[in-house]
Protein backbone atom coordinates (compact mmCIF):
# COMPACT_ATOMS: atom_id res chain seq x y z
CA UNK A 1 0.00 0.00 0.00
CA UNK A 2 3.01 2.40 0.81
CA UNK A 3 6.23 0.29 -0.32
CA UNK A 4 5.60 2.22 -4.28
CA UNK A 5 6.82 5.49 -1.86
CA UNK A 6 10.12 3.74 -1.02
CA UNK A 7 12.33 2.38 -3.58
CA UNK A 8 14.61 0.65 -1.32
CA UNK A 9 11.76 -1.17 -0.11
CA UNK A 10 10.04 -1.94 -3.28
CA UNK A 11 13.08 -2.85 -5.28
CA UNK A 12 14.82 -5.61 -2.55
CA UNK A 13 11.64 -7.84 -1.81
CA UNK A 14 13.52 -10.55 -0.61
CA UNK A 15 14.27 -8.50 2.54
CA UNK A 16 12.14 -7.43 5.45
CA UNK A 17 12.85 -4.29 7.08
CA UNK A 18 11.86 -5.43 10.54
CA UNK A 19 13.82 -2.58 12.57
CA UNK A 20 12.22 0.79 11.28
CA UNK A 21 12.60 2.03 15.59
CA UNK A 22 16.46 2.17 14.60
CA UNK A 23 16.18 3.82 11.11
CA UNK A 24 14.00 4.32 8.76
CA UNK A 25 13.80 3.94 4.83
CA UNK A 26 14.02 7.27 2.29
CA UNK A 27 11.02 7.50 0.96
CA UNK A 28 11.01 8.98 -3.08
CA UNK A 29 10.46 13.09 -1.44
CA UNK A 30 13.47 13.18 0.16
CA UNK A 31 15.11 10.98 -2.58
CA UNK A 32 13.59 13.74 -5.22
CA UNK A 33 14.51 16.25 -2.86
CA UNK A 34 17.86 15.75 -2.31
CA UNK A 35 18.72 15.16 -6.49
CA UNK A 36 17.00 18.92 -6.72
CA UNK A 37 19.62 20.02 -4.02
CA UNK A 38 22.49 18.41 -5.67
CA UNK A 39 21.50 20.11 -8.74
CA UNK A 40 21.28 23.70 -7.83
CA UNK A 41 24.30 25.49 -7.44
CA UNK A 42 25.99 25.70 -4.19
CA UNK A 43 26.23 28.16 -1.47
CA UNK A 44 26.48 28.98 1.96
CA UNK A 45 23.22 29.82 3.80
CA UNK A 46 22.85 33.35 5.24
CA UNK A 47 26.58 34.30 4.19
CA UNK A 48 26.48 35.96 0.70
CA UNK A 49 25.20 38.17 -1.20
CA UNK A 50 24.02 37.03 -4.20
CA UNK A 51 21.40 34.91 -6.23
CA UNK A 52 22.87 31.16 -4.87
CA UNK A 53 23.20 31.97 -1.80
CA UNK A 54 19.41 33.84 -1.46
CA UNK A 55 18.11 31.08 -2.66
CA UNK A 56 18.96 28.56 -0.81
CA UNK A 57 18.71 30.19 2.45
CA UNK A 58 15.23 30.74 1.35
CA UNK A 59 14.72 26.93 0.96
CA UNK A 60 16.18 26.70 4.27
CA UNK A 61 13.77 29.08 6.37
CA UNK A 62 11.04 27.46 4.47
CA UNK A 63 11.98 24.33 5.42
CA UNK A 64 11.56 26.04 9.19
CA UNK A 65 8.16 27.24 8.33
CA UNK A 66 7.21 24.12 6.85
CA UNK A 67 8.30 22.22 10.06
CA UNK A 68 6.32 24.59 12.24
CA UNK A 69 3.62 24.65 10.99
CA UNK A 70 3.13 20.66 10.46
CA UNK A 71 3.91 20.40 14.33
CA UNK A 72 1.78 23.71 15.91
CA UNK A 73 4.88 25.58 16.40
CA UNK A 74 6.00 29.16 15.33
CA UNK A 75 8.84 29.01 12.88
CA UNK A 76 11.61 30.65 15.65
CA UNK A 77 10.61 27.76 17.94
CA UNK A 78 12.10 24.90 15.61
CA UNK A 79 15.99 24.91 15.88
CA UNK A 80 17.77 22.91 13.40
CA UNK A 81 20.09 20.24 14.93
CA UNK A 82 21.71 16.51 14.10
CA UNK A 83 19.01 14.43 16.02
CA UNK A 84 17.04 13.75 18.85
CA UNK A 85 20.21 12.99 20.97
CA UNK A 86 21.84 16.17 20.04
CA UNK A 87 18.30 18.23 20.73
CA UNK A 88 17.83 16.19 23.90
CA UNK A 89 21.00 17.36 25.06
CA UNK A 90 21.43 20.84 24.09
CA UNK A 91 17.80 20.96 26.05
CA UNK A 92 19.28 19.51 29.30
CA UNK A 93 22.18 21.53 29.24
CA UNK A 94 19.74 24.70 29.10
CA UNK A 95 17.06 23.85 31.75
CA UNK A 96 19.60 22.77 33.78
CA UNK A 97 21.63 25.68 34.22
CA UNK A 98 20.18 27.81 36.49
CA UNK A 99 18.23 25.23 38.68
CA UNK A 100 19.34 25.47 42.83
CA UNK A 101 20.82 23.17 44.67
CA UNK A 102 17.36 22.03 46.01
CA UNK A 103 15.63 21.27 42.93
CA UNK A 104 15.38 18.07 40.93
CA UNK A 105 15.14 16.20 37.18
CA UNK A 106 12.56 13.45 36.77
CA UNK A 107 12.87 11.00 33.78
CA UNK A 108 11.65 7.39 33.81
CA UNK A 109 13.10 4.00 33.40
CA UNK A 110 12.01 3.12 30.06
CA UNK A 111 14.12 6.21 28.96
CA UNK A 112 16.45 5.43 25.77
CA UNK A 113 19.74 6.63 26.86
CA UNK A 114 19.84 9.64 24.94
CA UNK A 115 17.34 10.92 27.65
CA UNK A 116 19.25 9.26 30.38
CA UNK A 117 22.84 10.00 29.83
CA UNK A 118 22.43 13.76 29.68
CA UNK A 119 20.50 13.98 32.70
CA UNK A 120 22.73 12.50 34.85
CA UNK A 121 25.60 13.61 33.76
CA UNK A 122 24.28 17.26 34.37
CA UNK A 123 22.59 16.72 37.39
CA UNK A 124 26.31 15.02 38.83
CA UNK A 125 27.66 18.06 37.47
CA UNK A 126 25.44 20.30 38.93
CA UNK A 127 24.80 18.27 42.28
CA UNK A 128 20.85 18.13 41.25
CA UNK A 129 19.09 15.27 42.25
CA UNK A 130 17.73 12.99 39.72
CA UNK A 131 14.41 10.79 40.20
CA UNK A 132 13.81 7.88 37.97
CA UNK A 133 9.26 7.29 37.59
CA UNK A 134 9.48 3.29 37.66
CA UNK A 135 7.93 1.02 35.63
CA UNK A 136 5.35 -1.94 36.25
CA UNK A 137 6.09 -5.55 35.83
CA UNK A 138 5.51 -5.00 32.19
CA UNK A 139 7.56 -2.17 31.39
CA UNK A 140 5.56 0.27 31.09
CA UNK A 141 6.02 3.50 31.98
CA UNK A 142 3.84 3.44 35.25
CA UNK A 143 2.06 7.11 35.33
CA UNK A 144 0.52 6.17 39.11
CA UNK A 145 3.76 6.48 40.90
CA UNK A 146 3.82 10.29 39.77
CA UNK A 147 2.20 11.09 43.05
CA UNK A 148 5.29 9.84 44.62
CA UNK A 149 7.17 12.69 43.33
CA UNK A 150 5.15 15.51 44.02
CA UNK A 151 7.13 16.37 47.40
CA UNK A 152 10.92 15.98 45.37
CA UNK A 153 10.75 19.50 44.12
CA UNK A 154 11.22 18.70 40.42
CA UNK A 155 11.70 21.03 38.10
CA UNK A 156 12.08 19.27 34.82
CA UNK A 157 10.29 15.88 34.04
CA UNK A 158 11.58 14.36 30.36
CA UNK A 159 10.21 11.71 28.87
CA UNK A 160 9.65 9.46 25.92
CA UNK A 161 6.68 9.69 23.84
CA UNK A 162 6.46 6.17 22.73
CA UNK A 163 8.77 3.59 23.90
CA UNK A 164 11.46 1.98 21.67
CA UNK A 165 11.60 -1.24 23.34
CA UNK A 166 7.34 -1.40 23.70
CA UNK A 167 6.13 0.70 21.50
CA UNK A 168 3.62 2.42 24.54
CA UNK A 169 2.30 5.30 24.00
CA UNK A 170 3.05 7.77 26.64
CA UNK A 171 0.00 9.75 27.88
CA UNK A 172 1.30 13.61 27.43
CA UNK A 173 -2.14 15.11 28.13
CA UNK A 174 -2.76 13.56 31.35
CA UNK A 175 1.77 14.25 32.13
CA UNK A 176 1.24 17.49 31.09
CA UNK A 177 -1.58 18.42 33.51
CA UNK A 178 0.38 16.96 35.74
CA UNK A 179 3.77 18.91 35.42
CA UNK A 180 0.81 22.00 35.48
CA UNK A 181 -0.23 21.33 38.90
CA UNK A 182 3.37 20.73 40.20
CA UNK A 183 4.73 23.33 38.37
CA UNK A 184 7.28 21.55 36.00
CA UNK A 185 8.88 21.76 32.88
CA UNK A 186 7.65 19.17 30.54
CA UNK A 187 10.44 17.56 27.64
CA UNK A 188 9.07 15.01 25.36
CA UNK A 189 11.35 12.45 23.23
CA UNK A 190 9.54 12.55 20.13
CA UNK A 191 12.07 10.45 18.14
CA UNK A 192 9.17 7.38 17.89
CA UNK A 193 6.59 9.11 17.69
CA UNK A 194 7.51 10.86 14.23
CA UNK A 195 6.73 8.35 11.57
CA UNK A 196 3.80 6.74 13.05
CA UNK A 197 1.77 10.22 14.24
CA UNK A 198 3.57 13.80 13.49
CA UNK A 199 2.67 15.53 16.83
CA UNK A 200 1.17 18.97 17.37
CA UNK A 201 3.21 20.61 20.02
CA UNK A 202 0.43 23.27 20.82
CA UNK A 203 -2.01 20.53 21.70
CA UNK A 204 0.17 18.73 23.57
CA UNK A 205 1.76 21.55 25.44
CA UNK A 206 4.95 20.53 25.40
CA UNK A 207 7.12 22.97 26.61
CA UNK A 208 10.11 20.49 24.79
CA UNK A 209 9.97 18.52 21.46
CA UNK A 210 12.93 16.89 19.95
CA UNK A 211 12.78 14.30 16.49
CA UNK A 212 15.61 13.03 14.09
CA UNK A 213 15.15 12.93 10.33
CA UNK A 214 16.48 9.71 9.88
CA UNK A 215 13.49 7.98 12.00
CA UNK A 216 10.74 9.80 9.54
CA UNK A 217 11.87 8.42 5.99
CA UNK A 218 14.70 11.63 5.93
CA UNK A 219 17.98 11.79 6.21
CA UNK A 220 20.25 11.46 9.10
CA UNK A 221 22.48 14.36 10.57
CA UNK A 222 19.24 16.49 10.92
CA UNK A 223 16.89 16.94 13.83
CA UNK A 224 14.72 19.02 15.30
CA UNK A 225 14.78 21.00 18.85
CA UNK A 226 11.23 22.39 19.50
CA UNK A 227 10.97 24.66 22.87
CA UNK A 228 8.46 27.27 23.55
CA UNK A 229 9.81 30.95 22.32
CA UNK A 230 9.66 32.03 26.76
CA UNK A 231 12.31 29.32 27.19
CA UNK A 232 14.64 29.66 24.04
CA UNK A 233 14.18 33.24 24.91
CA UNK A 234 16.01 32.62 28.10
CA UNK A 235 18.42 30.14 27.61
CA UNK A 236 21.73 31.29 26.89
CA UNK A 237 23.52 29.49 23.76
CA UNK A 238 25.84 26.23 24.11
CA UNK A 239 28.02 26.64 21.17
CA UNK A 240 29.58 29.22 19.52
CA UNK A 241 30.75 30.02 16.13
CA UNK A 242 29.42 32.18 13.20
CA UNK A 243 26.10 33.29 12.31
CA UNK A 244 24.77 33.55 15.56
CA UNK A 245 26.12 36.85 16.73
CA UNK A 246 25.35 40.21 15.80
CA UNK A 247 28.07 42.52 17.04
CA UNK A 248 32.13 41.13 18.01
CA UNK A 249 32.80 42.88 21.25
CA UNK A 250 36.36 41.67 20.63
CA UNK A 251 38.02 40.97 23.66
CA UNK A 252 35.36 42.34 26.50
CA UNK A 253 33.74 38.90 26.63
CA UNK A 254 31.39 40.84 29.47
CA UNK A 255 29.48 42.20 26.60
CA UNK A 256 28.60 38.97 24.46
CA UNK A 257 25.78 37.87 26.11
CA UNK A 258 23.96 40.74 24.94
CA UNK A 259 25.66 40.15 21.42
CA UNK A 260 23.55 37.29 20.29
CA UNK A 261 21.39 37.14 17.60
CA UNK A 262 17.16 36.25 17.66
CA UNK A 263 16.23 33.14 17.86
CA UNK A 264 16.68 30.67 16.23
CA UNK A 265 19.86 31.65 14.91
CA UNK A 266 21.57 32.20 18.53
CA UNK A 267 21.26 28.35 19.05
CA UNK A 268 23.05 27.47 15.16
CA UNK A 269 26.55 28.28 15.32
CA UNK A 270 28.31 27.21 11.99
CA UNK A 271 26.75 26.43 8.89
CA UNK A 272 23.26 24.14 9.88
CA UNK A 273 23.02 21.03 8.02
CA UNK A 274 20.74 23.26 5.36
CA UNK A 275 20.24 20.63 2.95
CA UNK A 276 18.94 17.89 5.14
CA UNK A 277 16.68 20.40 6.95
CA UNK A 278 14.91 21.07 3.59
CA UNK A 279 15.08 17.47 2.87
CA UNK A 280 13.12 16.63 6.35
CA UNK A 281 10.69 19.38 6.12
CA UNK A 282 9.62 18.15 2.35
CA UNK A 283 9.54 14.56 3.58
CA UNK A 284 7.09 16.03 6.53
CA UNK A 285 4.90 17.78 4.37
CA UNK A 286 4.48 14.65 1.79
CA UNK A 287 4.04 12.33 5.03
CA UNK A 288 1.44 14.95 6.34
CA UNK A 289 -0.16 14.96 2.81
CA UNK A 290 -1.30 10.92 3.18
CA UNK A 291 -4.42 9.45 4.34
CA UNK A 292 -4.03 10.00 8.45
CA UNK A 293 -6.77 7.81 9.15
CA UNK A 294 -5.40 5.40 6.57
CA UNK A 295 -2.23 5.58 7.40
CA UNK A 296 -3.15 4.82 11.29
CA UNK A 297 -5.69 2.33 10.03
CA UNK A 298 -2.56 0.22 8.29
CA UNK A 299 -0.31 0.77 11.72
CA UNK A 300 -3.12 -0.97 13.85
CA UNK A 301 -3.40 -3.65 11.32
CA UNK A 302 0.43 -4.54 11.45
CA UNK A 303 -0.15 -4.22 15.53
CA UNK A 304 -2.90 -6.65 15.62
CA UNK A 305 -1.18 -9.34 13.12
CA UNK A 306 2.25 -8.81 15.22
CA UNK A 307 0.38 -9.36 18.53
CA UNK A 308 -1.67 -12.13 17.25
CA UNK A 309 0.84 -14.23 15.49
CA UNK A 310 3.65 -13.56 18.71
CA UNK A 311 0.79 -15.13 21.06
CA UNK A 312 0.20 -18.11 19.46
CA UNK A 313 3.80 -19.92 20.10
CA UNK A 314 4.52 -20.83 23.94
CA UNK A 315 8.23 -20.69 23.02
CA UNK A 316 7.69 -17.15 22.74
CA UNK A 317 8.29 -14.72 25.43
CA UNK A 318 6.28 -10.83 24.59
CA UNK A 319 8.47 -8.33 26.71
CA UNK A 320 5.19 -5.94 26.98
CA UNK A 321 1.43 -7.05 27.07
CA UNK A 322 -1.15 -4.72 27.51
CA UNK A 323 -4.30 -3.25 25.98
CA UNK A 324 -2.33 1.07 26.36
CA UNK A 325 -2.19 2.63 23.27
CA UNK A 326 0.61 1.38 21.26
CA UNK A 327 2.72 2.10 17.66
CA UNK A 328 3.96 -1.57 16.01
CA UNK A 329 6.75 -2.20 18.08
CA UNK A 330 7.44 -5.49 19.77
CA UNK A 331 10.15 -7.04 21.96
CA UNK A 332 10.27 -10.79 22.51
CA UNK A 333 12.71 -13.50 23.54
CA UNK A 334 12.48 -17.04 21.68
CA UNK A 335 13.03 -19.80 24.25
CA UNK A 336 16.55 -21.02 24.46
CA UNK A 337 18.12 -19.12 21.99
CA UNK A 338 19.85 -16.12 22.22
CA UNK A 339 18.47 -12.78 20.73
CA UNK A 340 21.71 -12.00 18.59
CA UNK A 341 21.87 -15.56 17.62
CA UNK A 342 18.31 -15.37 16.49
CA UNK A 343 18.64 -12.18 15.07
CA UNK A 344 21.91 -13.83 12.92
CA UNK A 345 19.30 -16.86 11.84
CA UNK A 346 16.63 -14.15 10.95
CA UNK A 347 19.13 -12.71 8.67
CA UNK A 348 19.94 -14.98 6.73
CA UNK A 349 16.22 -15.58 6.28
CA UNK A 350 16.10 -12.44 4.63
CA UNK A 351 14.73 -10.41 7.53
CA UNK A 352 16.32 -7.32 9.29
CA UNK A 353 15.48 -7.59 13.03
CA UNK A 354 17.15 -5.61 16.18
CA UNK A 355 18.47 -7.45 19.04
CA UNK A 356 20.65 -6.37 22.18
CA UNK A 357 19.25 -3.93 24.96
CA UNK A 358 17.82 -1.31 22.98
CA UNK A 359 20.26 1.69 24.08
CA UNK A 360 17.44 0.72 27.16
CA UNK A 361 19.74 -0.74 29.46
CA UNK A 362 17.24 0.72 32.53
CA UNK A 363 13.87 -0.79 31.42
CA UNK A 364 16.21 -4.52 30.84
CA UNK A 365 16.95 -4.02 34.40
CA UNK A 366 13.57 -3.46 35.46
CA UNK A 367 12.56 -6.33 33.17
CA UNK A 368 15.21 -8.64 34.75
CA UNK A 369 16.49 -9.56 31.21
CA UNK A 370 19.84 -8.61 29.22
CA UNK A 371 18.81 -8.82 25.90
CA UNK A 372 15.74 -9.17 23.39
CA UNK A 373 14.23 -9.05 19.65
CA UNK A 374 12.93 -6.56 18.58
CA UNK A 375 10.30 -6.10 15.43
CA UNK A 376 9.44 -2.06 14.41
CA UNK A 377 7.18 -2.13 11.61
CA UNK A 378 6.77 1.34 9.27
CA UNK A 379 3.84 1.97 7.23
CA UNK A 380 5.87 0.06 3.86
CA UNK A 381 5.60 -3.39 5.90
CA UNK A 382 2.56 -5.34 4.78
CA UNK A 383 -0.05 -7.87 6.68
CA UNK A 384 1.68 -10.87 4.16
CA UNK A 385 5.68 -9.72 5.30
CA UNK A 386 4.19 -11.04 8.44
CA UNK A 387 2.93 -14.30 7.20
CA UNK A 388 6.74 -14.46 5.96
CA UNK A 389 7.94 -13.85 9.28
CA UNK A 390 6.13 -16.57 11.17
CA UNK A 391 7.23 -19.06 8.83
CA UNK A 392 10.96 -17.72 9.38
CA UNK A 393 10.17 -17.51 13.22
CA UNK A 394 9.16 -21.73 13.09
CA UNK A 395 11.75 -22.44 11.20
CA UNK A 396 14.45 -20.33 13.46
CA UNK A 397 13.02 -22.08 16.68
CA UNK A 398 12.88 -25.89 15.06
CA UNK A 399 16.49 -25.63 14.24
CA UNK A 400 17.59 -24.29 17.78
CA UNK A 401 15.63 -27.60 18.74
CA UNK A 402 17.93 -29.48 16.56
CA UNK A 403 21.02 -27.41 17.98
CA UNK A 404 19.43 -28.20 21.61
CA UNK A 405 19.25 -31.80 21.43
CA UNK A 406 22.55 -32.73 19.38
C1 LIG B 1 13.19 6.82 22.14
C2 LIG B 1 14.48 7.28 21.48
N1 LIG B 1 15.05 8.42 21.88
C3 LIG B 1 16.16 8.90 21.33
C4 LIG B 1 16.81 8.21 20.32
C5 LIG B 1 18.06 8.77 19.73
O1 LIG B 1 17.83 9.18 18.41
P1 LIG B 1 19.04 9.64 17.48
O2 LIG B 1 20.02 8.50 17.49
O3 LIG B 1 18.42 9.85 16.15
O4 LIG B 1 19.62 10.86 18.07
C6 LIG B 1 16.27 7.00 19.87
C7 LIG B 1 16.95 6.21 18.84
O5 LIG B 1 16.67 5.05 18.63
C8 LIG B 1 15.07 6.53 20.47
O6 LIG B 1 14.51 5.38 20.09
Amino acid sequence: MYQHHFPAVYNNKQRHFFDNASTTQYCTTAIETTSMLDNLPRSNITRGIYKEAEIISEYYEQARQTIAKLIGAKAHEIIFCRGTTEALNISARCLTENLKKNQAVLITDAEHHSNFLPWIELCKQKNLQLYRLPVDTNGAIDLSQLTNFEDKNIAILSITHCSNVTGVISDISLIKKWCIRNNIILVVDGAQMIQHDIPNVSNLDADVYCFSGHKVFASSGIGVLYAKEKLLEKWQPIMWGGGMVLDMPMLNSSELDNSWLKIPQKFEAGTPPYQQAIILSHTLKWLASLDQQALHKHHQSLLKKTNTLLQKYSFIDIIHHSNLPRHPIFAFNIHHLHPHDAAHLFNELGFCLRAGHHCAKPLMKSLHIHACLRISLSCYNTLEELDLFEDALKTIYQHSQKFLTC
